[in-house]
């Protein structure tokens, strides 16, 4: 498919400008552009189309089936969409008088109020733009609370081996050592090591619960109290909070600071890049520390300082608010309930066919390990992900996380019906009995996907992000 700059023609072009109603205010001859802007130069029709056969050769939740564990990609009711799409809210400035954008305000407020409950904290602010972007935020505040107390030892955070890769990130990013804190063989953190890891040097240990192999590690209370007795603090990754909202809270299970991925839990479409939010919630006892802009409050002299401007990404906050107030109390539990019985459903259809890397009741993901397929039948993690394209499934996760050899990991989220998930784990199974009859078909999958094989490691080490107009 050619690129919309290879589309251009010279002189073709899309816009129709209304005639402008302000005098013309002819720009300083310095800030005047040098050479035309080389923008791609195509009719209406032509662009409608290239962007429509973009979107059909991309795989959404509306297309189809879209279990990639740890993304949480469930499907985000419209209504949601068109809240956040209200001119009030949509046409709004950062830069308005307060008392012209109350009902702005006024989300904000109300979306920290129902956060916190949700996650059992005290205070948030929505400045940060994701996840990682959270836990770096997240890490500031704890590392601005031992500064603050004089404590310049605590140089390390203790980090288990499953963690998400931006764990380990961030930290390093804050300026911190990473300590990594092996799992058991039950999948969940080894108290023995974590006993040994833990000393005056800790700041703090990042965590989610249920983890990334989908395990709600049941010693938690221990684990937050073995931190808290070493002087560090508790750092809940929240991405995986679609497995317990209005179940269970990171503040009760012992955690200080939290992060939240509004764009996976709380209704926004994500998966192309873009926009998230990760908002930090903390309890009062660091409330301090939160980037200046919070509401209401004028920045502390111990804020760690704007980590990003004004209030976010805006329209995922309100998003979240709406799908909050849609579902209610109970309905956030439920979803969570859903979440982990389709979860469960699937990992127990699928038993008898591929090896569960933790053969135990999951919370809302399951990671199979294909090891013992691939020494069989020559068949990976990748063949399987591979050929479920052909079915129309968006692949699981693969090959995370690190600590399960050829994995798969599988959220079927709870937006899923009972027959999406049949045919998924039909699919699956089709998988595994070809796998052994015909390997070598499978190394040729995908047949029908626009894009085959792609060099995955080319594409990461040299990337092509620029148009070359040579
Ligand atoms: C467990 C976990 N933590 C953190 C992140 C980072 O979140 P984000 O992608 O919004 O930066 C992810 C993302 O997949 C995740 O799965």
């Amino acid at each position: 498919m050619q690129l919309i700059f290879e589309k251009s023609r010279t002189g073709r072009g899309s816009a129709i400008l209304p005639p402008s109603d302000v005098p013309a205010a002819p720009l300083p001859q310095a800030l005047r552009r040098q050479a035309p802007l080389r923008l791609p130069e195509v009719a209406e029709c032509d662009l409608d189309r290239h962007y429509a056969a973009l979107a059909r050769r991309s795989h959404g939740v509306c297309s189809g089936f879209y279990p990639l564990g740890s993304c949480t990609m469930k499907y985000n009711p419209r209504i949601d969409e068109e809240l956040a799409q209200l001119p009030g809210f949509a046409g709004v400035h950062p830069l308005q008088p307060a008392r012209t954008a109350e009902g702005c305000v006024e989300v904000l407020k109300e979306a920290e109020a129902a956060l916190c409950e949700v996650t059992g904290m005290d205070a948030m602010t929505f400045q940060p733009a994701a996840g990682a972007h959270g836990e770096f935020t997240g890490l500031l505040l704890i590392q601005a609370y031992h500064r603050a107390r004089g404590d310049a030892a605590r140089t390390k955070i203790l980090v288990p081996d499953s963690a998400h890769g931006t764990n380990p990130a961030s930290a390093a990013m804050a300026g911190y050592a990473v300590v990594n804190v092996p799992s058991g063989p039950d999948g969940c953190v080894d108290l023995q090591a974590l006993r040994a890891a833990v000393g005056p040097d800790t700041a703090g240990l990042m965590l989610t619960n249920p983890n990334t192999v989908g395990l709600f590690d049941g010693n938690i209370l221990e684990i937050t109290r073995i931190v808290h007795e070493a002087g560090g603090l508790c750092y809940y990754d929240g991405a995986n909070l679609n497995a317990v909202m209005g179940i269970a809270r990171p503040g009760d299970m012992g955690f200080d600071v939290v992060h939240l991925n509004l764009h996976k839990t709380f209704s926004t479409p994500h998966g192309g890049g873009g926009p998230g939010s990760g908002p930090v919630g903390c309890k009062a006892f660091l409330r301090d520390f939160l980037p200046d802009s919070r509401l209401g409050g004028h920045p502390g002299a111990q804020s760690v300082g704007q980590v990003r401007a004004f209030y976010g990404n805006f329209a995922v906050t309100l998003r979240a608010l709406c799908y909050i107030l849609t579902l209610g109390g109970p309905g956030l539990r439920e979803a969570s309930e859903n979440a982990v019985l389709n979860a469960n459903y699937m990992m127990h259809a699928l038993k008898d066919t591929y090896d569960m890397a933790y053969d135990h009741t999951c919370m809302h993901e399951f990671v199979m390990t294909l090891e013992k397929l691939k020494h069989e039948t020559g068949v990976s993690a990748l063949d399987v992900a591979k050929g479920l394209l052909d079915a129309g499934i968006h692949p699981p996760t693969m090959y995370f996380p690190l600590i399960v050899h050829e994995a798969l990991m599988v959220e079927p989220t709870e937006t899923e019906s009972r027959e999406t998930l049949d045919e998924a784990v039909q699919a699956l199974k089709d998988l595994a009995r070809e796998a052994h009859e015909h390997p070598e078909a499978l190394h040729a999958r995908p047949l029908t996907a626009p894009v085959r094989r792609p060099d995955e490691v080319g594409a990461a080490r040299n990337p092509k992000l620029r148009f070359d107009f040579a």
